[in-house]
Formats: structure tokens, sequence, C-alpha cells
């Protein structure tokens, strides 16, 4: 699908995976906007991208958020891609941790809320959004891109709810794009393994590097973020990708922890 005169809506856009890809989107000719709970940090990439690149501050649980972005994207033009690439919570601990005690439902509930809920919320709104386009070659409206990670596939121990979610993003991929295929609107997920974002923390980069890298295979290093964004950008320009999950991690795989 080409962006030229369409528009992107980036959810996380200014995070790790989302600034990289904004800025692909961006050079490939979308209206991007970086909706995003980061009021500074979105703001500050919509500035330094300057033409109709957009800040919307947006909760992905928030269905008035969600709809106000949406809307802000398709007053740019067609809203054609929107990469679902929010954050949320860090892995917790194993169900019963060494100290005898459950880990507690509301962090369980809380983190599958935002992966999970969070990721459908903004698809489905997305998509609604979508559905009113005219239709480009091959009856395309748009596509929906989300986010899920290697744990969806191989949970680590004390990764239950992260596991959990994202292995629910993945099992959402297949049934969202037959129900929105009528529509022309493709749904892909993307599985990162370990990339170095802003989600590991302030350490020096070489030391993370050092724990993560060598964990992978080939290369061995973490994933840069811009490696997801070009996956991303692919994904949203050939119209025959859809309704599965594309592991990006260097061949790596998650063992017990
Ligand atoms: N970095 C990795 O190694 C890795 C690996 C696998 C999967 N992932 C997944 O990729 C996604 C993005 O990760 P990242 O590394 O870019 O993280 P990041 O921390 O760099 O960026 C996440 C962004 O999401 C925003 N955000 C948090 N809560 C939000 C909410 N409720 N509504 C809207 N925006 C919200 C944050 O403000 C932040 O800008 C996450 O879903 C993560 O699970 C990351």
């Amino acid at each position: 699908m080409d962006m030229k005169g369409a528009s992107a809506l980036i959810v996380g856009g200014a995070g790790g995976f989302g600034a990289a890809t904004t800025r692909r989107l961006a050079q490939a000719g979308a209206q991007v906007v970086i909706a995003d709970m980061a009021e500074e940090k979105g703001a500050a990439l919509a500035r330094e991208l300057g033409g109709g690149a957009r800040f919307c501050k947006t909760d992905v649980l928030s269905e008035g958020s969600v709809s106000a972005a949406v809307a802000v994207a398709a007053g740019l033009g067609p809203l054609r891609a929107a990469v679902v690439v929010h954050g949320g919570p860090a892995a917790g601990a194993r169900i019963i941790g060494r100290d005898g005690k459950r880990y507690p439902f509301s962090t369980f509930r809380r983190t599958v809320d935002i992966f999970l809920n969070g990721t459908f919320n903004v698809l489905s709104i997305a998509a609604e959004a979508m559905a009113a386009n005219d239709p480009l070659a091959d009856n395309q409206r748009g596509v929906v891109i989300t986010t899920a990670s290697i744990a969806g596939f191989e949970g680590q121990a004390g990764q239950s709810d992260y596991s959990a979610a994202k292995g629910g993003v993945i099992g959402l991929t297949l049934t969202a794009a037959r129900d929105l295929a009528p529509l022309g609107i493709r749904v892909m997920c993307i599985a990162p393994g370990t990339f170095l974002t802003p989600a590991f923390g302030d350490a020096d980069p070489a030391e993370i590097q050092a724990q993560w890298g060598p964990g992978v295979p080939n290369p061995k290093r973490m994933g840069d973020p811009d490696e997801y964004a070009r996956l991303a950008t692919h994904i949203v320009e050939n119209d025959f990708l859809n309704g599965t999950t594309i592991r990006i991690d260097g061949a790596q795989r998650f063992g017990i922890k």
C-alpha cells in the first residue's frame, strides 16, 4: 500500500519501536500521528519531523482517547496504517513465589488489560475508520500491525501475565484478519525478540547489550528498533502479508528464564 497522501497512526509512537516506525512511515510519505501517554517525548518527535506530524496524548485503555487520535489521523488523510506498539508493565514474578505467595490477580489482569485489551481497542477503532476509506487496488483499505513478543510463544518463568497477553495478541491476528477481510483491511502481528529500547531502562547501553546480546544466536546482539520499523514499513507496503505473526529475533528462543 502506498502511504503517500494517507495517514498512519502509531500507538506508543514516542517509544523505542514506535518512534523508529513513525520516522520510517513519515519517510514513506505518510502523515503520521504519534499516539502515546508520554507527552514530552511525543510532542518533541512531532516537532522534529515537522510537516503534518502530530502528537495526541492517548491511553490505549480509553475508547475516547483512541477515537480522538484516530479522528486526528483521518483528518490528515485516509487512515491506511495503524501500528499498535505501546508499552506497559514489566514482567512480574512466578505464579507461586519462593515465599509461597501467589502472583496478584489484580496485577495479572492489569497486564492483560494493557497489552491485549488495549491492542483490541486500537485495532477495532482504527478498523472502523479504515472501513470508510475508498478502496485501492485489490479492494485494499488499510492495515493494522500489532506487537506481540517471542514471550507470546515461549514465555519465561515469571512472565505469566505478559506471555498470556502476548499469546492473546498472536491469537487475535488470524481471526481479526478474517473478520476484516471483507472490508479490505489486513491484520499482521510482529513478535520481537530482545531489542535495545528505552523499555530496558537508563543503564549504559553497552551494559544492556552485554547482558542480553549473547543470548541471540545471530547476529549476536540485541535488535535495533529500526529493524522493527523496517519490517513494519514492509508489511504496510506488501498487500499479500496478512493474518500471521512474524518473529524478528535473530533466531533467539527464550529458555526457562
Ligand atoms: N524492547 C523489546 O525488547 C521488546 C521485545 C518484545 C516485545 N516488545 C513489545 O514492544 C512494545 C513496545 O516496546 P518498546 O521497547 O518500544 O517500549 P518503550 O518503553 O520504548 O515504548 C513504549 C511506549 O508506550 C507508551 N505507553 C505506555 N502505556 C501506554 C498506554 N496505556 N497508552 C498509550 N501509550 C502507552 C509509553 O509512553 C512509551 O512511549 C511493547 O508492547 C513491548 O511488549 C518489546
